[in-house]
């Protein structure tokens, strides 16, 4: 049992923390890395990204939004509760190097990902130019973090109720603008990666990206994850999940990730209906 000793709920309940003891798994994590979580012996396996670690307490953190069956099972559990299993630290780390300006962009729960490996490439020296936008103020999450752990902080609303009227890929085009970026990381949903990979791609700047495939076991043997990487097939729980962004079939991606909605929207359904009744 891996007991939750701390939750906040985010965006109006819609995006949840729990930081987790798990103390073996914080010991080895780095940033970029995930865990598989199971809420109870039958449950799901829902990979989420580790949004902190703390080594000394021995506890990991993950911040997740509430979107389907497993998610909402996740949002009951309170303080003092546990998941069933946690499995990690999975994944290939980022590679954090010195190398003069980067521009770190974050969308929706993408930010949560994105804030360690903000950190440690701040850490090391470089010159952090964070680009971060939800779809309107009150789902916009860790400004205050992702505002520590940069040099430079920009906030974007598709709405335009807070920060910059716009996508976060207006700002970063004037950033691109006035040279001497060095690499761009960016995370969050696969249309705003494709579209961050397709502009940076205009001004000659490396990019990496985050891949959020369905995934199963985690270990490289199912095949759930594949995805197109400059024509070749890899697996995002061992290959990746970061890869160049200029090479991702992001097309595919998105077909792949829609392969079993009508099941998950049934599933979330009746777990909806289930909850109501009892
Ligand atoms: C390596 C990795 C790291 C991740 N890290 C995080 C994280 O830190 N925080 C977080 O909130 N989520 C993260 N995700 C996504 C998360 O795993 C899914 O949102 C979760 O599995 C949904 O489970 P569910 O049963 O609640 O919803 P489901 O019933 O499975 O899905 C409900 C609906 O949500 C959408 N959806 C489901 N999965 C995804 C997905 N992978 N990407 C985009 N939309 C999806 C679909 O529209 C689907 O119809 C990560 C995924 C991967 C592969
Ligand atoms: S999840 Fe099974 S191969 Fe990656």
């Amino acid at each position: 049992m891996f007991r939750i000793v701390n939750r906040e709920e985010m965006a109006g309940g819609t995006i949840i923390l729990n930081e987790i003891e798990a103390p073996l798994i914080a010991k080895k994590a780095k940033p970029g890395q995930f865990v598989i979580l199971k809420a109870t012996e039958t449950g799901e396996r829902i990979p989420l990204t580790m949004a902190d670690t703390d080594r000394q307490k021995g506890t990991i953190t993950i911040i997740y939004m509430v979107v389907g069956k497993s998610t909402a099972l996740f949002k009951t559990l309170k303080v003092g509760d546990g998941y069933q299993d946690v499995i990690g630290p999975l994944g290939k780390p980022t590679h954090i190097e010195k190398v003069g300006k980067v521009v770190c962009v974050g969308g929706g729960t993408g930010i949560a990902v994105l804030h360690p490996i903000t950190r440690a490439l701040k850490e090391i020296g470089n010159h952090v130019i964070s680009i971060i936008g939800a779809r309107t103020k009150d789902l916009l999450i860790l400004e205050d973090r992702m505002k520590a752990v940069s040099t430079e902080l920009h906030v974007c609303t598709d709405d335009g109720s807070y920060g910059h009227h716009g996508f976060v890929t207006e700002v970063l085009k004037d950033v691109l603008a006035k040279g001497d970026v060095r690499l761009a990381v960016a995370i969050g949903p696969v249309p705003m990666m494709k579209f961050v990979s397709k502009i940076t791609k205009e001004f000659n700047v490396p990019t990496m990206v985050s891949l959020n495939p369905i995934m199963v076991d985690g270990t490289g043997m199912c095949g759930g994850c594949r995805v197109s990487v400059g024509g070749e097939t890899k697996f995002a729980c061992v290959d990746g999940p970061e890869f160049d962004g200029h090479q991702v079939d992001y097309d595919e991606l998105m077909r792949r990730l829609q392969a079993y909605c009508e099941d998950e929207k049934k599933c979330y359904n009746d777990f909806c209906t289930m909850q109501q009744a009892s």
